[in-house]
């Protein structure tokens, strides 16, 4: 039956095809993303999963949980609800050297009563546990309404997945089914026969780890950063967070895969062996981590150690070590379990880059949206080659969860470059005292609150003084006005001072005020003098004529970072226009939502601001972008494009740039008014929108084509 059949379709008709549109997409999701293996172009699928939602539509009673047109996420979660494991979700004790894995061999072999023992290794995926439940009764609040004698018919032929927990407490965890639903290495059911035929019960369970590819990740923290977002640490808080959504379409924007790692049947193993569990879920189409291996003695232990010690980096996920398993089932269940992990496994860690010292203070800075962040002054300990003496904290709420006190010793840790964190309290201090977040700001004594549902305190008052320091060094910057000589101490001068008290006031400091202003250093005070102030004062000079995206940056409108500033410049052309727009006109500027347009709205609207950028306009800044160049050809001047997937000669941001230069326009999400999607590799979901809405599609070749000879390669249909 063809896709545009007409109404005529009776609702068996409907049901026959859905039944095979449904087998044929589930089976070209699992070749594309679990086996990386494609058979089928996106478009072949594309129009496949489009007949699909077509029938569904026009046939609501044949929707079921289990259809591939539910993986964009349904409803959102209401609330948090949570439900019991079917056995304890346990976690893992560490060996970190080699005699701690000699340790823990020795001891299974005692209780095993075995002379040598057949263990699985496998890698250690760095992500969130979950707990996925297939078939039985667990249904978590869906319809199946009357009439479905033939859906409980087909239910009754595969097995559903009914409901995805977190880890949680081990004993309880959070019900995350609709978001589960959006993870594509998940099957959304599994046809009875391939139970059958794989001697899996029609009720089961799969844990394993949820985790967002490293690619994914970085790709996701620069959306985050450009929509000024908060961005996440790592992967694995990236994954937890992504799950955890509400609203599970956000989940579904996300890269998240699972892999799983235990099968079990009313919470306990199916299979004789773990092995033969892995094999089992790699047949009924999981996505099992390919590298996993059957390891015999401590020697097998070791040398699967030994070979992952390298091969880390050549990962396209993160991993926090290995995890060595006894293989054979009746010998896991002669191990036990101690109140925390199963005496039959262990992970194997790397020794990271950490050291203990001691915590001698905690301090709270004040940043510029008035944020009062803890952080840690440390005894001065070598980590890795390199002197720590701070620790990041980020709030009060790590703090309790570190249980820290001032004078504990603590193991820091540092990876890469990311600022030091503290891993753990290993000793309480003698004279240890708790932390109290000041009630007060420590700048300007202003109070400090912490919002409901806010996990970080800020100091209320807008012109606190450690704000203001904190906004003129924002404003200075290389990436906004790039005021030459304007560094940190001379801040603290000329505010300390009085002489500057908001942005415009800098273009008032003459060159005596400033050669006069004098620096503390540990030799003697040092005067700025003649030769800097003029080096300042021509620094304010040339910073008037910044391009106006790098001024709106500059005024730190909260939530307006560095990319969405130009984009602002670049659609309204004046600061004037961006001040006057509404929140509509300012949600159709690429990346800008509703929380940007109404923090553009409240900074312009309030007087304050409005004086300050009157008194700014008299020095002369620049308000307006440049007049359009006319001496270029325009070939793509009022067209408006949007970028997928990734290209192969240029990065999205270089496409941009050309489109932009050829009077182009890109925004960020394909609508009715998009004239062309130009969809690199890998392109998902942007580029199945724009064949919905029959949006001209280029490839790279194409965007070329145009963007040389300003020709349409392709008609618009
Ligand atoms: S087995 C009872 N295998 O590591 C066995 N866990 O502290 C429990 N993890 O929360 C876990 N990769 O989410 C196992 N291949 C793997 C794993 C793995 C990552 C996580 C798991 C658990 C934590 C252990």
């Amino acid at each position: 039956m063809p896709a545009d059949s007409g109404s005529d379709v009776t609702l068996d008709q409907a049901r026959t095809r859905i039944a095979s549109l449904r087998r044929e997409l589930g089976r070209h999701e699992h070749l594309y993303y679990v086996l990386d293996d494609p058979r089928i172009s996106d478009a072949e699928f594309d129009a496949l999963l489009r007949e699909l939602q077509e029938l569904e539509a026009r046939f609501p009673e044949l929707v079921t949980s289990d259809s591939p047109s539910q993986r964009v996420g349904g409803a959102p979660r209401e609330g948090v609800e949570t439900r019991s494991h079917s056995s304890r979700m346990l976690s893992l004790d560490n060996a970190f050297d080699d005699a701690e894995l000699v340790d823990f061999d020795r001891r299974a072999r005692e209780l095993a009563g075995a002379e040598v023992l057949d263990y699985v290794g496998e890698l250690k995926l760095d992500g969130v546990s979950m707990a996925v439940r297939f078939g039985g009764d667990d249904m978590t609040g869906e319809a199946v309404g009357a009439g479905s004698a033939t859906l409980l018919g087909e239910a009754a032929t595969a097995s559903r997945l009914t409901l995805a927990l977190t880890r949680g407490d081990g004993t309880r965890g959070e019900v995350i089914t609709p978001n589960a639903r959006t993870l594509r290495t998940l099957p959304l059911s599994i046809p009875a026969s391939v139970l059958v035929a794989n001697e899996v019960p029609t009720e089961f369970e799969v844990r394993g780890e949820v985790v967002m590819p490293t690619q994914a990740f970085a790709d996701l923290n620069a959306r985050q950063r450009a929509e000024d977002r908060p961005m996440f640490a790592n992967p694995r808080n990236a994954a937890a967070g992504s799950l955890r959504m509400l609203d599970a379409a956000v989940t579904a924007s996300r890269r998240l895969d699972f892999y799983p790692y235990l099968l079990l049947a009313a919470g306990q193993p199916v299979f004789a062996s773990h092995w033969e569990a892995l094999e089992a879920l790699a047949a009924l189409g999981f996505k099992v981590n390919p590298h996993r291996a059957r390891l015999r003695g401590i020697d097998g232990l070791l040398a699967f150690r030994d070979e992952w010690m390298g091969r880390r980096e050549s990962l396209s996920y993160e991993i926090d070590g290995l995890v060595f398993k006894v293989d054979a089932v009746d010998l896991q269940r002669r191990l036990g379990a101690t109140s925390k992990s199963p005496r039959w496994a262990i992970a194997c860690k790397p020794a990271a880059q950490q050291a203990e010292t001691v915590v001698e203070d905690i301090e709270v800075q004040v940043g510029r949206t008035g944020a009062v962040t803890p952080r840690a002054l440390l005894r001065p300990v070598q980590v890795g080659g390199v002197t720590v003496s701070h620790a990041t904290l980020h709030n009060e709420d790590e703090i309790t969860r570190l249980g820290l006190q001032i004078g504990d010793a603590v193991l820091v840790e540092r990876s890469g470059d990311v600022i030091p964190k503290v891993v753990r309290v290993v000793r309480a201090g003698a004279g240890r005292r708790p932390f109290l977040m000041p009630s007060r700001c420590p700048a300007c004594s202003a109070p400090v609150v912490r919002e409901e549902g806010e996990a970080v305190a800020r100091c209320v008052n807008a012109s606190c003084i450690a704000r203001l320091k904190e906004s003129i060094l924002h404003f200075a910057s290389r990436t906004a006005m790039d005021i030459d000589g304007l560094g940190e101490w001379l801040v603290d001068a000329v505010v300390d001072g009085g002489l500057v008290k908001d942005f415009a006031d800098l273009y008032e400091l003459t060159p005596e005020q400033l050669a006069g202003l004098t620096k503390e250093t540990k030799v003697s005070p040092t005067r700025l003098g003649e030769k800097n102030a003029a080096r300042v004062v021509s620094g304010l000079e040339s910073s008037k004529e910044v391009p106006l995206g790098r001024l709106v940056f500059g005024l730190g409108i909260r939530h307006v970072g560095e990319r969405t500033a130009a984009l602002l410049a670049d659609h309204f052309r004046s600061l004037d226009a961006i001040a006057a727009a509404t929140t509509e006109e300012l949600e159709q500027v690429e990346e800008v939502g509703p929380r940007i347009a109404e923090s553009i709205r409240t900074f312009f609207g309030t007087e304050m601001n409005r004086d300050l950028i009157e008194r700014l306009r008299r020095h002369g800044l620049r308000f307006r972008e440049d007049a359009e160049d006319t001496s270029q050809p325009r070939p793509l001047a009022g067209k408006v494009f949007v970028l997928t997937g990734t290209l192969a000669g240029m990065t999205r941001d270089e496409a941009r740039a050309r489109i932009q230069e050829a009077g182009g326009k890109v925004t960020g999400s394909v609508s009715r008014n998009t004239d062309y999607v130009v969809a690199g590799e890998s392109s998902g979901s942007k580029l199945r929108k724009a064949r919905q809405l029959d949006v001209a599609v280029l490839d790279e070749q194409g965007l070329n084509d145009m963007l040389s000879v300003g020709l349409s390669p392709v008609a618009k249909d």
